[in-house]
């Protein structure tokens, strides 16, 4: 039988989880994304307007914009305590300018932001309790020909399996991180099930397994609205 989808709480409230995550070495898996996006849209003309939903410190949205020196980027997160570490990285890096992090819950109004021309997730899919908040919200910050990359965990078939990837990627990680990782596996969609959410949305995106524990869904995007305004 199918592992079933436990859902974790949605935002990372808490001080202690904030520092613990923080501290956390998840170079792995952020330069697995940041070597993605490079992979998926070689075309990258490097400048435009960046948002990254549930950016957490921003490790990865802070690497995107050093990489990409004429970019803006906005990282939009529901919990300040995992924003602020990135706050204090934004200005010994002297990113302020061109880098603002916000403290926003999804669902928000997409218009208080404007458009995007890439837009990036890194597992935040797996905390929303509602999946759609997601697609419904790129679809309505999404600028003509949007780049999106979006990287979460996906589900493995038992607990056991999930045991087994937190041994392996996170054994000397402290208690909390541990939880937390083994509750974001369990709560996290298969591949199967947001191909359904994309179709859903009438996404038209690629979704496939990258890694043993990661899955990526990525593409271009046009706007369900009218650019021209006519
Ligand atoms: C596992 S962390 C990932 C952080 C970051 N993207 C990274 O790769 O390091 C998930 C983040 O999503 C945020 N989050 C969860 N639900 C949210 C919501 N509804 N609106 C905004 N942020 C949310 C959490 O607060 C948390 O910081």
């Amino acid at each position: 039988m199918m592992l079933a989808r436990i859902p974790e709480p949605e935002l990372m409230a808490d001080a202690a989880q904030g520092l613990a995550y923080a501290e956390a070495d998840f170079s792995g898996p952020n330069h697995q994304f940041l070597r993605l996006f490079a992979e998926k849209f070689p075309d990258f003309d490097g400048q435009g307007r960046v948002l990254d939903l549930g950016c957490g410190p921003a490790d990865i949205l802070i690497h995107f914009a050093l990489c990409h020196p004429r970019t803006s980027c906005v990282g939009i997160d529901g919990a300040e305590a995992m924003l602020a570490p990135g706050r204090e990285v934004l200005a010994h890096e002297r990113l302020e300018q061109r880098l603002e992090l916000c403290c926003r819950c999804l669902p928000f109004d997409g218009r208080a932001f404007g458009r995007f021309d890439v837009i990036l997730s890194n597992s935040l899919l797996h905390h929303l309790h509602d999946p759609h908040v997601l697609w419904r919200t790129v679809a309505d910050v999404t600028a003509p020909g949007c780049r999106l990359l979006v990287m979460d965990l996906f589900r493995p078939s038992s607990r056991r399996a999930a045991r087994q990837i937190v041994q392996t990627y996170a054994g000397g990680e402290p208690d909390i991180l541990q939880n937390d990782f083994y509750n974001s596996l369990l709560a996290a969609f298969r591949v199967d099930e947001v191909r359904s959410q994309l179709a859903h949305a009438g996404l038209s995106l690629h979704c496939r397994q990258v890694s043993d524990r990661h899955l990526a869904v990525w593409g271009r995007l046009e706007p369900a609205w009218n650019p021209s305004g006519c």
